[in-house]
């Protein structure tokens, strides 16, 4: 990987950047969820967001700078309902320019790492992947997550219904 990227977890000072990243993510591949319109989150919505997940035991947000700039995200989101507590959602961003050289792998392996460490209260991954999207997909596989289902008409993108993967990883013993 490349000697001038860092990877830590976010600050409440990254709210802005993070914003421009997702935006820009958004239009940049078809495969997020999100479309042109953005987050629909301010820089203080964001910055307290992020005062909240840093003292989270189920949710843990890291970024990827080049510098200064802010080149990926990857976030497991956890539940605060107590039945659902144990689950946390996966989802990473990379722009494209730094994509296929293994910043992916690497921020994967950190989530990973941090679902299992004495800080995470959390037993599943879970995370869903349009199935045409084949990069992300083998990242996920690679890493260990195991497709669970296939779900017909998952997200709708340019008036076209896609199938979606669900993808989970069990955490530890219970
Ligand atoms: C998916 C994404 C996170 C991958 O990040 P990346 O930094 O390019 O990933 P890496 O360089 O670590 O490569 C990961 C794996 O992708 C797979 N891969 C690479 N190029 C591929 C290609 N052309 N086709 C299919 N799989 C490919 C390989 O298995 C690779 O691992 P390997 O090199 O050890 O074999 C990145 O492309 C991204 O942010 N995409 C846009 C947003 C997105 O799709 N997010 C996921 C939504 S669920």
């Amino acid at each position: 990987m490349i000697s001038t990227i860092q990877i830590r977890e976010a600050i409440p000072s990254d709210a802005e950047n993070l914003l421009k990243h997702l935006k820009k993510i958004a239009v940049e591949t078809g495969f997020m969820t999100m479309g042109a319109e953005g987050p629909g989150k301010t820089v203080e919505e964001q910055r307290k967001e992020i005062k909240t997940i840093i003292e989270s035991d189920v949710t843990v947000l890291f970024v990827a700078l080049d510098k200064k700039e802010l080149i990926g995200i990857a976030e497991i989101h956890g539940n605060i309902s107590p039945k659902l507590k144990h689950i946390g959602d996966i989802s990473i961003s990379i722009a494209k320019a730094y994509w296929k050289i293994g910043l992916g792998t690497t921020m994967m392996e950190q989530l990973i790492e941090w679902a299992n460490s004495p800080a995470s209260q959390l037993k599943r991954l879970e995370l869903t992947v349009q199935a045409r999207n084949e990069r992300a997909r083998r990242l996920y596989e690679k890493m260990g997550f195991k497709l669970e289902a296939i779900m017909p008409r998952g997200v709708k993108d340019e008036g076209v219904y896609l199938d979606v993967c669900l993808m989970s990883m069990l955490i530890g013993e219970i």
